[in-house]
């Protein structure tokens, strides 16, 4: 392995991490559903959207902040949930916490983590975003809920795009397992915590999905938290629509990475549609194959407010832990920042559709 101050972009890392992760671990964080048209096109996507310069405009005062549920980002960089980080590294989500918070990024902790809500918490140095599976038990789906608001957690993430698992034979064929000592740490006590039903299933459905989750559902979670809500995974543009009429405070634009449903379409392909249908009334994020800061640019001139990325700071993690996590950050904050000065864009807002070659 090259040393990682030598790794320069976010390919660099993944090449870094696919000679540190064990075969196993490399599996299951890269792979997509079946056949893997949308993981490509996830990225293929953005590689074919032009982006036009600007000459001649004073960009020397560069400002990437972004304000999202009544706080102040330093930049609309955010960490995906992603579960069983301590598959990559041994310190897991402890280590992901500390690299967000040198970052300045706001990192979404999955409920699948494998470090419990409030220890990630206590060692957390920036705000948090809580990514909430509605369990088949609904007590225990409130008192997960409830634990992240009392452990000061900002927002409930709710994902809502896997009502069953996805084709994923890559870590069927590394025989995926939760290797021993590594749990779902929020499930401790339950008969899921090890996830030791998960290789092999037999059923579409997951022990800890719940594939009876409605719109009713996300207004009994509204009612049982003073935290906003934030729906992940609106790839429907009536969705949008309906998700404005539920009283959520924002919405994700995903596809889980490609890892559910193959052949949807690219995430920066929905974007435009759905950001029609939320006409500014509330944020709008998207994550799937963001890899460069001119990804992040075109997603914002797209009609997005911020973006998140999964598996490109997986990679920091497993290859730096901390350092990693803040490394993948900085590096495409940074080429956000070179983007939006060659097109003459200093902030943020400043950034429309004009930015897209059409
Ligand atoms: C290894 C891995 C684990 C994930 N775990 C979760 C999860 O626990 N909850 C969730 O809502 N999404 C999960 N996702 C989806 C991510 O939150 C995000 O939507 C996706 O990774 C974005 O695409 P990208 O990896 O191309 O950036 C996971 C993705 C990966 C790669």
């Amino acid at each position: 392995m090259p040393n990682p101050a030598e790794l320069l972009d976010l390919p660099d890392f993944e090449r870094a991490a696919k000679d540190v992760m064990s075969l196993l671990t490399w599996e299951y964080v890269s792979e997509g559903a079946a056949d893997e048209i949308t993981l490509r096109s996830n990225q293929r996507a953005y590689d074919e959207i032009r982006v036009v310069p600007r000459a001649l405009v004073d960009v020397s005062r560069l400002n990437t902040r972004v304000s999202l549920l009544g706080r102040e980002h330093a930049h609309p960089i955010l960490l995906a949930p992603t579960a069983y980080q301590k598959l990559s590294h041994p310190n897991g989500e402890l280590a992901t916490v500390q690299g967000a918070a040198d970052a300045d990024a706001t990192m979404v902790v999955s409920t699948t983590a494998t470090v419990s809500i409030e220890d990630i918490a206590a060692a957390a140095r920036h705000p948090l975003w809580f990514q909430l599976y509605v369990q088949p038990d609904r007590g225990f789906t409130r008192e997960l809920a409830q634990r992240a608001e009392a452990a000061g957690y900002e927002a409930l993430v709710v994902t809502v795009d896997t009502p069953a698992l996805g084709p994923r034979y890559r870590e069927l064929r590394a025989k995926f397992n939760l290797p021993p000592g590594l749990e779902r740490a929020n499930f401790r006590g339950r008969p899921t915590a090890t996830g030791a039903q998960r290789a092999g299933e037999a059923s579409i459905f997951s022990a800890t999905l719940d594939p009876t989750v409605t719109w009713k559902d996300i207004e009994w979670l509204r009612s049982l938290t003073r935290l906003p809500v934030v729906l992940k995974g609106i790839m429907n543009p009536d969705d949008a629509t309906r998700a404005l009429q539920s009283g959520v405070a924002g919405i994700i634009v995903s596809n889980h990475g490609a890892r559910n449903l193959d052949t949807t379409p690219a995430t920066i392909e929905v974007l435009p549609r759905v950001a029609e249908k939320i006409e500014g009334r509330i944020p709008v994020l998207v994550d799937g194959g963001i890899r460069r800061g001119t990804d992040v640019l075109k997603a914002l001139a797209l009609g997005a407010n911020a973006v998140l990325i999964g598996r490109p700071y997986v990679h920091g993690l497993a290859v730096d832990g901390a350092r990693g996590v803040t490394r993948i950050v900085k590096i495409l904050r940074r080429e956000l920042e070179m983007a939006m000065a060659h097109c003459g864009r200093p902030t943020i807002a400043a950034i429309d559709s004009s930015v897209i070659w059409r």
